[in-house]
């Protein structure tokens, strides 16, 4: 199966985005032909500071990487090497009925928050639906916010079928249903924009900052405690095998021990968990160059394909020179 995926990288990740989304990419290189790349045009949209792009673009790869996408597994680019994406895009414009867009919740609930509408954020989604189709992707795994730009995706392939034949692939989009919604420190949905996360990368300090902020009921020491709705026991289960957890629980029941304890149990787990990847990064983040050779490696594969494509839609349209 051919998966596709776009990544905005916006910065800090948190564990609910390691566990959320970028562990299944992991998993399904082994058995998949893996596209993922690095949305740098579709960052445009929100972001206007070029430093911070930059960086932010090359974060992404290392971010990846460093988590375990391989290189010699799944093709990794920046969306900006293949500029045959911005042709398709301006093709597929032409099939795009503006009513479709205008639809877009993306797009609406973008300029109900003020956000300043610009003409790239109304066509986020054709750009989009250029990125899936160039590479005949068959499945888009996406977070339940982008499933209507995968839905668009499609609807604008269909019209150009109609058109001139089976040249596109229709995508599916893939949400992962069965994966829990991690909880932020305060129990609710852990996300950025909740100031209630706990970071992937950071300091041991930092980590215990935030697992130390982790909202717990109050039981006197020596009482016993309910495990089962507590936000720490909750976020140990991500961390923790069978027999560690039934070993938990025993303390949890036992009393004798408070949920501090339990908290500086958590941070000590999470640490050890991603200490690979913390390695890694370091790597990756000193050898800067090599991370730049995956990414022109990945580029050349997704260009080949790109090219190839292009031609044939030019050719159905009448674009010949
Ligand atoms: P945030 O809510 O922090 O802004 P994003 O919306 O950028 O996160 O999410 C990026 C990806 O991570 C999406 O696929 C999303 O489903 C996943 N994700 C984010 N937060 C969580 C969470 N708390 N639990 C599970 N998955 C999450
Ligand atoms: N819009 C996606 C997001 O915000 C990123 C993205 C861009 C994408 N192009 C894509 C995702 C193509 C899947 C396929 O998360």
């Amino acid at each position: 199966m051919r998966i596709l995926t776009g990544i905005q990288s916006s910065g800090t990740l948190h564990i609910g985005n390691y566990f959320g989304a970028i562990k299944q990419m992991v998993d399904l290189q082994q058995d998949n032909d893996l596209f993922i790349f690095i949305a740098n045009y579709h960052a445009l949209t929100s972001l206007k500071d070029a430093n911070a792009l930059k960086q932010n673009t090359l974060d992404a790869a290392i971010t990846y990487l460093s988590l375990g996408i391989d290189p010699n597994k799944t093709t990794m680019w920046v969306q900006s090497d293949v500029k045959e994406v911005l042709e398709l895009y301006w093709v597929l414009s032409a099939y795009t009925p503006m009513g479709l867009l205008e639809r877009a919740h993306s797009y609406k609930d973008k300029v109900a928050k003020g956000i300043a509408a610009n003409h790239a954020l109304f066509s986020y989604p054709v750009l989009m639906a250029a990125d899936i189709l160039l590479y005949d992707a068959q499945i888009v795994p996406v977070g339940k916010d982008q499933i209507q730009h995968v839905e668009i995706t499609r609807d604008i392939a269909v019209k150009f079928n109609n058109e001139h034949g089976e040249i596109f692939t229709l995508p599916e989009f893939k949400v992962e249903e069965n994966i829990q919604t991690v909880p932020g420190t305060d129990g609710a949905k852990m996300s950025k924009s909740y100031g209630n996360t706990i970071d992937l990368f950071t300091t041991k300090k930092q980590l215990k900052k935030q697992t130390g902020k982790i909202v717990t009921e109050s039981v006197a020491l020596e009482e016993p405690k309910e495990y089962e709705n507590c936000n720490v026991y909750n976020l140990c289960k991500l961390f923790l095998t069978e027999d560690e957890l039934l070993d938990l629980q025993q303390r949890y029941k036992r009393g004798g021990e408070g949920h501090g304890h339990f908290k500086l149990y958590l941070h000590e787990k999470i640490w050890d968990y991603f200490a690979q990847a913390r390695e890694k990064r370091e790597y990756y983040l000193a050898h800067e160059d090599e991370v730049m050779q995956i990414l022109e490696e990945g580029a050349q594969k997704a260009r080949k394909i790109a090219q190839e494509k292009i031609k044939i839609i030019r050719d159905a349209v009448g674009i010949y020179r």
